[in-house]
């Protein structure tokens, strides 16, 4: 049988990963498939760099157009990351006819559309699994798994890093730069975090999700982005106290035709499913307006959980290579994207504050909320020994996000409101 010649782009933590998964589970692979699959060449930027598998020395190369231009080659996996470069090698090779697979959130959310519509012209295949939450199959499980389903709302914990940070608060206690540089050395945190701990790279990947969810082409800029670097100890003992837990959920919602999107530290009721996801694990909650709750949880990343994606979608495109159905795919974003106003958006939030702990200030503040008609479900006022002010903490019914703004700004105009410590949305 002929085999099915494969490009890599990267040999890297998932290159090697992919390497390792098409030579062990090769003839599970070629038995679903019916060829085998061989990678031909692989694109590293060193190609004499000590690498931790045995790779035949013949088949790196350091110029990616003996890839692109390689008639043989039928399948390009790009996981060697970037934007603009890659972007230029993706549309070259699909205008060439190669079929491609990605990991690259970064792509995708931002070049997705121009990338998909290439292909389409070209009568290839794009796919993208392993862009979001890593070993988790929810790209393919929102396309197909919920095609018949009307996706209500998406919320994700897409981010390890910030996840093992904010588990780390919560079950030690400790601060958040303390464990932010305990994550840099065991390599769970870049050295420069900035994309994780402001929450971009999370948004990125909510831009994929909710695009598909919606079936609307959702972009980066359409997603409301809050990171985790402001939150201290303080907080997460409170929201412990009351019950919840602290995670930088990716939250899409949609309700009617309209949508929103955004990432932020978010207070989750103890109960919910998603609270409990800690360390460096991934989960997307999925909730179908016919088939309720679901949840999707695994590793967000790592070497063999990142390729076991990379390489069921080379066997998707292998399979509708012996079919003849590449690039055939339905269009995903048919729907045109409406996007909620500030006051279309509601939920529950969380305040902190430090006031000026005298008689009347609780009846003021409380009053602000009345105004602006955001109704409070608890209100705890108690001193603090430490300090002469007084901490107040809130939770809201549903408000709507715009009020919430005007009772933020009405209370920062008053004396006795010392400092608003935290605003957090809360979940459940
Ligand atoms: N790591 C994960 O767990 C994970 C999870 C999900 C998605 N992803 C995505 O997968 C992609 C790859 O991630 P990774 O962690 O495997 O990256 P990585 O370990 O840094 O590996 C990148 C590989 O690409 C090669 N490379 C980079 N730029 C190149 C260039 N301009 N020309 C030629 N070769 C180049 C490097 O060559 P050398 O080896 O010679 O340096 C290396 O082999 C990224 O898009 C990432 O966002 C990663």
């Amino acid at each position: 049988m002929k085999p099915i010649k494969v490009g890599l782009l990267g040999l890297g933590t998932v290159g090697t990963g992919v390497v390792r998964i098409v030579e062990k589970h090769q003839s599970d692979l070629e038995s679903q498939v019916g060829s085998p699959i061989v990678i031909e060449k692989i694109l590293v930027q060193n190609k004499d760099k000590a690498r931790s598998i045995s790779i035949d020395q013949h088949k790196l190369t350091d110029d990616v157009w003996e890839i692109i231009h390689n008639p043989e080659i039928d399948v390009i996996v790009e996981v060697m990351g970037g934007i603009e470069l890659t972007r230029s090698y993706i549309l070259e090779a699909l205008s060439r006819g190669k079929h491609i697979v990605t990991a690259n959130k970064d792509l995708m959310a931002l070049h997705g559309p121009e990338i998909l519509s290439k292909a389409q012209e070209h009568g290839c295949d794009v796919l993208y699994e392993a862009s979001v939450a890593g070993g988790i199959p929810i790209i393919r499980t929102l396309i197909e798994g919920f095609s018949s389903d009307r996706i209500m709302k998406i919320m994700g914990i897409v981010n390890g890093t910030t996840n093992y940070i904010l588990t780390k608060m919560s079950q030690e206690g400790a601060d958040y730069s303390e464990v932010l540089k305990e994550a840099q050395a065991l390599g769970y945190a870049e050295a420069d975090p900035t994309s994780d701990v402001e929450g971009l790279d999370a948004a990125r990947k909510m831009t994929i999700l909710a695009t598909l969810g919606f079936r609307a082409n959702v972009a980066l800029e359409d997603v409301d982005v809050k990171g985790i670097s402001a939150i201290s100890r303080e907080d997460i003992l409170y929201a412990k106290r009351l019950g919840y837990e602290v995670k930088l959920l990716g939250i899409a919602e949609r309700q009617d035709d309209y949508i929103s999107v955004s990432v932020q530290p978010t207070m989750v009721k103890r109960s919910h499913p998603i609270a409990s996801v800690n360390g460096v694990f991934n989960a997307v909650y999925v909730y179908g307006e016919a088939v309720g709750e679901t949840m999707f949880y695994g590793p967000g990343a790592g070497e063999l959980p990142t390729a076991t994606s990379v390489v069921a979608d080379l066997v998707a495109v292998v399979k509708n290579l012996k079919l003849g159905v590449n690039g055939k795919q339905e269009k995903i974003a048919y729907k045109e994207k409406k996007l909620k106003t500030d006051e279309q958006i509601a939920s529950k939030y969380y305040l902190l504050l430090h006031v000026a702990d005298r008689a009347g200030v609780l009846a003021r503040i409380t009053q602000a909320f009345a105004e602006f008609e955001v109704s409070l479900e608890s209100v705890l006022q108690q001193p603090n020994p430490s300090n002469p002010e007084a901490e107040i903490i809130i939770i809201t019914h549903d408000a709507n996000k715009a009020s919430m703004k005007k009772v933020l700004n009405s209370l920062e105009d008053m004396e006795v409101v010392k400092t608003i410590k935290s605003v957090y949305r809360v979940e459940g």
